[in-house]
């Protein structure tokens, strides 16, 4: 698939211009120009500190927006408060996984459909289905979950929300190579079958990037390259600043 071949605008769900976000003195948003279409996966990778999360967490109104806009299906949602941006159904799970540990699964997955009018009985099944040693262990507290089951319970929990757009960020981080990989088949897995929009941020660019339709590389605040995941994988600076010694 050509990036370059799809027009610009055409079935954007997510569209993000001149975003700029600032923690005090600190500009961690230089201006960001990024677009997610309905049923893509779109991978946004870069070096611990380039914005990663921030961006994310901007889209989801905190922290807000210094200037820019961001619009979702049309709407501008720049200003509005996190909980009307939930309810538009745009569901992240956030760095670190932050689930309740003494909650049980069940609790936990409860938990995702707290802004969501339209969850039902059919999300906990679609999560169950997607991720089934959840189902084995629905009483279990989540604080007692492996690191891999904790993710799938994030990841789960983001999806109670039936979201249009699932934003993860870093689902990979501090997981062994093999439950890594179980997470990134799972995401797949919902945008083939689901057709799920998917803003992945990454760190582990390879499997990022293999799984994307489309890639943006973020450096200090600024997206510095975009393209197709196979064209980005591709390329000899991307190989040498974050494919070289990586987790193939
Ligand atoms: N709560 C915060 N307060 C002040 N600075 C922050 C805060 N969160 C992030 N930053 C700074 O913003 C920049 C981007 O951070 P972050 O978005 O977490 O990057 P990434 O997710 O790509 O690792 C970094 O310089 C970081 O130190
Ligand atoms: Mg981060």
């Amino acid at each position: 698939m050509s990036a370059a071949a799809q027009p610009a605008a055409a079935g954007a769900l997510l569209s993000i211009k001149g975003l700029r976000t600032a923690y005090g003195k600190i500009i961690a948003l230089k201006g960001i120009d990024l677009e997610v279409r309905e049923g893509e996966i779109v991978a946004l990778i870069g070096a611990n500190g380039a914005g990663k999360s921030t961006l994310m967490m901007t889209i989801f109104g905190n922290p807000r927006a210094q200037s820019g806009r961001i619009v979702f299906d049309g709407e501008d949602i720049t200003q509005i408060a996190t909980h009307d941006i939930a309810r538009r159904r745009i569901a992240q799970s956030p760095e670190g996984r932050r689930i309740f540990p003494r909650m049980s699964v069940l609790e936990n997955l409860k938990m995702g459909t707290v802004a969501a009018p339209r969850s039902s009985d059919r999300d906990l099944e679609r999560v169950l289905n997607l991720f089934p040693r959840l189902r084995e262990r629905l009483t279990q507290r989540g604080g007692t979950l492996s690191g891999g089951e904790q993710q799938m319970l994030a990841i789960g929990r983001a999806l109670m929300a039936h979201p249009r757009l699932l934003m993860l960020d870093e689902p990979s981080l501090g997981l062994a190579p093999l439950v890594a990989r179980q997470i990134f088949e799972a995401i797949r897995e919902l945008n083939r079958t689901d057709g799920v929009t998917v803003l992945l941020v990454e760190q582990n660019a390879f499997h990022a990037l293999k799984l994307a339709h489309r890639g943006y590389v973020m450096v200090n605040g600024l997206i510095t390259m975009t393209g197709s995941g196979h064209e980005l994988l591709e390329r000899p600076e991307i190989r040498a600043a974050y494919l070289e010694g990586g987790r193939h």
